[in-house]
Parts: structure tokens; C-alpha cells; sequence
């Protein structure tokens, strides 16, 4: 597909420099009428419509009633759970005995890997998320899939093969040594490879023994830029467990940590059940929990305490956590974000909803030099979102004096059907009403 050179794209535009929390009205830029000129996939200029029409040529798309972000972070997430989403009645332990692991199974098969590899990255750009850190199964074929669809659409995804050697089906199982290996294998094919990253993803501590967490740790130890990925103290019945298996770690936490496995590149989603302790470690090992606040509300998990992780200086990203997570859409997760401070009686600022599945979610995963808003040269994936999507939101934002106003509405009442389009790397990507467009 041919692209125009230059590219200027006219709108409200918003995105973050900073985090809201700390700056205040400085975190933020925001055009009533904006432009934002892209050359070669790439961000050149952002700025006011009228003088930057005059400093850039080239073909203008206007979209009046429509407001421009950076594209959507979503730090955790399952890609082989899109089918088995929405499933019935259980809290976390069981939830994955009777729903996830036979799902997974289905996996062993490199084609019908590929092809929900292929409805789940058109379902993530059809929500605006551009980057997502990503959970495969444990066959190393279905990571293999998910790669190869991933550089087809040339988006921005981290992703790694899952690690579990215990307590799970036996045709779900690798070994410490075998997991090693085809991990490595993926490390060395795909990470670092167009826009495409590993992560190391033992699923939880329960399903991996010490011996395979610590071949985790010697991966980190080979390739230090690649990820970790993984779960921690999302259920109470999972904290008491782990408790039982690893009998001499000071905390859950303390399991992960012995292996070697915390730093500014290790993600852990959830973080609901941690003591001070786990808090301090998370902190200074600048390790990044992931809240899901979607998945925390179905399996009935626990309220997350984001105020204390403020406090403790505790790294945080959003992740929708889909097949547990309810929904795709970052909207939807900022907004039961929302809900679940309130039941703590702590508010959670709409700017600071969006930063953090923005600029936030990119520093969360250390590629904040690349995306995550609209600073010169970094790579032109965004969204366009539609004021007027539906016909309540049209009529409450009528009503919408200040831009904070305009931002809580939109989480409050917004999904995917606002996602107008979406950009990767300054391709159109996502035309609504054009299911996958390439
Ligand atoms: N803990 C271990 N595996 C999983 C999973 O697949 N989903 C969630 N939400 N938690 C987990
Ligand atoms: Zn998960």
C-alpha cells in the first residue's frame, strides 16, 4: 500500500508528557484544533492547526468531533483466552482447571493458533491498543504464530512462549530444560526483530517449579533486555498455596525474586494481596505491576490498592487481562479502574486514567522512547476517537464544560465503537465498520 510522505492529521489532539499525579496541567498537551503531521511513520510535528498548516504540506484528513490520542497500552493480556472470555461462575484456582487450561490445549496446533492470533490483534486495533505485552500457551508453535501475524500487521507487541512444568494437564507441561530451550530459540528468531520483543513468561509460581523459575532467571541473565512476564498474588486462595509450595520464601514475591526474576523489565500482573514488604522489593527492583481491574472484578479477585503502590513508589500499567479481563478496550479498564478506587474511597483522575494507558503503559514497559504520545520522531501510532459515537455520548458531551469532564465521560460511557481508526506506524490500520483492514 502506498503512503504519502507527509501526512496531517486535524483534530482535538491530546497526549501526555508526564505523569498527572506528579505535574499537574503541565503532564498534558492539548489542541482544541490540533494537527499532527507524520512523515515516513514517524511523528514530525504537533501543534496548532493554523500555523502548522502553513509551516507543512501534504494531504490533510480532518476529523471535527473527534479527538486524536496515542494509541492504547495494554500491559497484560491472554491471546489464546480471546475464545473463552465471558466464562461462568469460578474464582481464579478453578477458572483455570475448568475454562483455561482445556483452551489452551487447542493451542498444539500451530493453524488454529494462527487464526486466533489473527481475530485477536484485529480485535486489539479495533480497540485503539497498539501495544500489548502478550501471554501465548506454552507451545512454542503458538508463540511462533502469534509472532509471524504481529510483523505481518508491523505493530509493536511483546510476547513469549509460556513457562509451566507442574500442576497444570501434562500435555500442557514442558520441562525446566525444554521451556529453556525454545524459549531461547524465540529470543533469538524474533526479539529485537522489526518491532517485535520477548518476554519470558513462567504463568505463576504454583505451575513452575523452583528449578524452571530459575532457568527463567539464566535467560534474563543471557539476553537482559528481554521481559518477564508473569502473575502475582492476584487470589487469596493462590497467596495460601504458594505459601504451601515454596515453604522457605519470605513472600510470595520472594519466590520470583530468588530466581532472579525482578527488574525495570519485569511485569507481574495483579499485585492484589502484597504485603508492605513485597511493596518495598517491587519498588526498588523498579519492577511494574499490572492492574486489571476488569479481570480483579469477574474472578472476584480483590480491590487493588493503587494508593499504596503511589505511595511505596511501586511502577503500574493497565492491562484488560482477557480471558479473565471482560473487554479489549482500555476505555472500558480505565473506567472499572475507576470503580474500584472509589470502593476504597480514593478517586483515580480521568487524566490520570489516560496516561497511564498511554504514556504510562510505555514507560510500564520501558518503550516510552518509542511511543506511548506525540514527542518528534517517535513511531505515529495512534487513535482516532469519535465524540459522537453513540447518541448518548453526543448528548452528554453537549453538556461538557472542561476537557476533564470531556475525558471521565469518555471512559465512563466509551468502548470500541468510538475507535474511529487507528494508526500503526502511521498506516491506517483500523477503519470502524472495516473489520481487518491489513
Ligand atoms: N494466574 C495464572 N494463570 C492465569 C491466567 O491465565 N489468568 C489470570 N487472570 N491469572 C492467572
Ligand atoms: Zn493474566
Amino acid at each position: 500500500m502506498s503512503q504519502p510522505e507527509m501526512q496531517l492529521y486535524r483534530a482535538r489532539i491530546l497526549h501526555f508528557l508526564q505523569e498527572p499525579a506528579e505535574q499537574g496541567e503541565a503532564a498534558w498537551e492539548y489542541f482544541d484544533d490540533g494537527i499532527l503531521v507524520v512523515e515516513h511513520g514517524y511523528i514530525k510535528a504537533l501543534g496548532p492547526a493554523e500555523p502548522l498548516l502553513r509551516q507543512y504540506h501534504g494531504p490533510v484528513e480532518h476529523f471535527p468531533d473527534h479527538l486524536i490520542i496515542p494509541g492504547f497500552v495494554d500491559c497484560h493480556i491472554h491471546y489464546p483466552q480471546t475464545e473463552m472470555i465471558a466464562a461462568y461462575g469460578e474464582q481464579l484456582l478453578s477458572w483455570l482447571n475448568n475454562y483455561t487450561f482445556p483452551t489452551e490445549l487447542k493451542f498444539s496446533d500451530p493453524q488454529y493458533a494462527g487464526a486466533v492470533a489473527k481475530f485477536f490483534l484485529d480485535e486489539l486495533l479495533r480497540n485503539g491498543t497498539t501495544t500489548a505485552l502478550v501471554f501465548c500457551s506454552v507451545h512454542m508453535q503458538a508463540a511462533e504464530a502469534f509472532f509471524r501475524e504481529a510483523q505481518k500487521r508491523n505493530v509493536r507487541m511483546i510476547a513469549g512462549k509460556v513457562l509451566m512444568d507442574r500442576n497444570a494437564p501434562v500435555d500442557l507441561c514442558d520441562t525446566p530444560d525444554s521451556g529453556y530451550l525454545q524459549s531461547r530459540e524465540l529470543i533469538q528468531r524474533w526479539h529485537g526483530v522489526d518491532r517485535l520483543q520477548y518476554a519470558v513468561t513462567p504463568r505463576f509460581a504454583p505451575t513452575s517449579t523452583q528449578e524452571q523459575l530459575a532457568k527463567a532467571g539464566d535467560l534474563l541473565q543471557e539476553f537482559p533486555d528481554v521481559y518477564l512476564h508473569t502473575h502475582l498474588a492476584e487470589n487469596s486462595g493462590e497467596v495460601a498455596w504458594v505459601k504451601r509450595l515454596y515453604p522457605s520464601a519470605k513472600h510470595y514475591l520472594d519466590v520470583y525474586d530468588q530466581a532472579g526474576l525482578l527488574g525495570r523489565r519485569s511485569i507481574f500482573a495483579h499485585g492484589v494481596h502484597l504485603c508492605d514488604s513485597e511493596c518495598e522489593r517491587l519498588a526498588h527492583s523498579r519492577s511494574v505491576i499490572a492492574h486489571c481491574p476488569t479481570s480483579n472484578l469477574f474472578l472476584g479477585s480483590g480491590l487493588f490498592d493503587m494508593a499504596k503502590m503511589r505511595r511505596y513508589g511501586v511502577r503500574i500499567g493497565l492491562g484488560t487481562d482477557v480471558g479473565a479481563g471482560t473487554s479489549f478496550s482500555l476505555l472500558r479498564t480505565m473506567d472499572e479502574a475507576y470503580k474500584i478506587q472509589q470502593l476504597q474511597g480514593e478517586k483515580l483522575d480521568p487524566f490520570q486514567a489516560l496516561y497511564l494507558a498511554t504514556l504510562g503503559g510505555a514507560r510500564a514497559l520501558d518503550i516510552d522512547s518509542k511511543v506511548g504520545n506525540f514527542e518528534r520522531g517517535k513511531e505515529a501510532d495512534f487513535c482516532v476517537l469519535d465524540l459522537q459515537a453513540t447518541p448518548l455520548l453526543k448528548f452528554r458531551l453537549q453538556r461538557a464544560g472542561t476537557l476533564c469532564e470531556l475525558l471521565f465521560v469518555l471512559q465512563a460511557l466509551g468502548d470500541d465503537r468510538l475507535i474511529e481508526r487507528t494508526y500503526v506506524l502511521g498506516r491506517c490500520a483500523h477503519r470502524r465498520s472495516q473489520i481487518g483492514v491489513l
